[in-house]
């Protein structure tokens, strides 16, 4: 399928049909039933994959993904470029663009994201910035479709910090028009301006209490209290009310699901007992970045 945009870095430049059509996209790839005239999608194809941060899904499941399309990745630390010694984002993206066909970067600063795709000439994909993280929504939202199997109806509560993943999380909301109630402590509520935007499209409560929060929810969603980007004294102001445990699923629907993008902090934001039981679907949503971020690649390269 084809999508409008050149870059994909906060969900927003999607539209609501180029996102349920991603996720259909998503679906099939998995279920291989993507026809693909017996060519690889992106035969010959290269993604530059620049590296700010840790990384062990998004790192493993975009080179995996560009090998199973036919393509090659290639994995970049941002300390070993030139960008480091003071090459500047503009003159990066400019010979990258000559080189390969996309760019993926997980970083800090969105605003290097925004300028890496101003001046290069092929797409840019955020994979994970301080602001946003738009390659996790597609893989959730595809998760909780395969599980629930409609979105309209659907509640998802996420609880712990209004994030990075929260963010792109409600702009996912917004297209699919699912419900998302928010609970965070006070100061730890996601990026107003998001909220807003979004809130015309569907329901976004926020909240400082888990237990409304997760009422009748289908979905309950949290992520790490610490952040890459955090500092770890912000942990304090998260336990022990923002913790995912049996007593706060319990508060959900009978078969709601239980999903965390990952890496947890067992224990922390979740326990144990959720994590690793039959509510948590928490490996099937791993292993969806493979087939979500394929289907992007494959639409945003027109194939
Ligand atoms: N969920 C996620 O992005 O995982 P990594 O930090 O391991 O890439
Ligand atoms: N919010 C987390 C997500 C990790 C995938 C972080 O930014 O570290």
């Amino acid at each position: 399928m084809k999508i409008k945009t050149k870059n994909l870095l906060t969900i927003d430049e999607l539209s609501s049909k180029e996102f349920l059509g991603l996720i259909d996209f998503s679906i099939k790839l998995k279920s291989k039933k993507k026809k693909t005239n017996g060519k690889p999608l992106l035969e010959n194809k290269t993604l530059a994959m620049i590296f700010e941060k840790p990384s062990t899904r998004t790192r493993v499941s975009f080179e995996t993904g560009m090998l199973q399309l036919g393509g090659h990745a290639i994995s970049l630390s941002l300390t070993d470029m030139q960008h480091s010694r003071g090459e500047s984002i503009k003159d990066t993206a400019k010979a990258l663009s000559r080189y390969v066909d996309a760019i993926v970067a997980r970083v800090y600063e969105h605003s290097f994201l925004e300028d890496l795709a101003k001046h290069a000439t092929i797409p840019v994909i955020n994979g994970l910035s301080n602001s946003y993280h738009p390659c996790q929504t597609l893989a959730d939202l595809m998760t909780v479709k395969e599980y629930k199997k409609k979105f309209k109806g659907i509640k998802i509560a996420w609880v712990g910090d209004g994030n990075n993943v929260c963010n792109s999380l409600i702009f996912g909301c917004s297209k699919t028009q699912t419900h998302l109630s928010i609970a965070t402590p006070k100061g730890f509520e996601p990026n107003p301006a998001v909220v807003k935007k979004s809130s015309k499209h569907t329901t976004i409560d926020l909240t400082t209490d888990p237990k409304l929060a997760v009422k009748d929810a289908d979905v309950v969603m949290t992520d790490s209290f610490v952040s890459i980007h955090d500092s770890d004294a912000k942990s304090k102001k998260f336990l022990p009310t923002y913790q995912v445990n049996k007593s706060l699923m319990d508060k959900a629907k009978n078969d709601a699901i239980f999903m965390h993008c990952l890496p947890a902090k067992r224990g922390h934001e979740v326990t144990n007992s959720v994590m690793d039981s039959t509510q948590s679907v928490i490996w099937d949503q791993a292993e969806n970045r493979l087939h979500s971020q394929k289907a992007l690649l494959a639409s945003l390269l027109s194939v």
